[in-house]
């Protein structure tokens, strides 16, 4: 009985060491174990998101205010398309708009026509005067206008974040 015993596992009570003993059982009890933690820790961590769960959910967007540039890389009587910030730039004389591309509609990007001097909507035919202002189409209001001004370096800068009357204008 006692040969039985030993063969069991590395220790036992008796040695008075170490409380798990050595066996096929035991050690299927423990995998089970560690299976059961393991798919618990997998499922938590599903549900809270592992970066989540450590760092601030935060939305990084670029900044609404920016700068175009000089106001004199931009030739007289011109309509600048600026595609990554979504904005025509629009210099007649020495006056500057800028000028959202968001179709008022559904919100497709208007284009500018060189030959017919407007903006067009390729979705649903909107038209806009070059001044943003709606004539055709189902386009219930004028293309928003946003904050211009010279910085202290003499750059050009917009703010998207500042929607402006249709009548402001930038004179430089
Ligand atoms: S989205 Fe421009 S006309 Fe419909």
């Amino acid at each position: 009985m006692e040969r039985k015993e030993e063969k069991k596992g590395f220790s036992s009570e008796k040695e008075g060491g170490i409380w798990f003993t050595f066996s096929r059982r035991n050690l299927l009890t423990l995998a089970g174990w560690g299976l059961f933690f393991a798919s618990i820790g997998a499922y938590l961590s599903q549900i809270m998101g592992y970066k989540g769960f450590f760092y601030p959910k935060v939305l990084f967007e670029p900044s609404p205010r920016f700068s175009v540039g000089d106001p004199k890389a931009f030739s007289e009587n011109s309509v600048t398309t600026l595609k990554s910030r979504k904005i025509f730039v629009v210099r007649d004389g020495n006056s500057f708009k800028a000028i959202s591309v968001v179709c008022q509609h559904l919100g497709c990007a208007v284009e500018f026509s060189k030959e017919k001097n407007i903006f067009e909507c390729p979705c649903h035919g909107s038209k806009y005067y070059r001044n943003g202002v709606n004539f055709a189409g189902p386009a219930p209001r004028p293309l928003n206008h946003f904050e211009i001004i010279l910085d202290d370096s003499g750059r050009l800068v917009v703010d998207t974040s500042k929607i402006v009357p249709l009548e402001t204008e930038l004179v430089v």
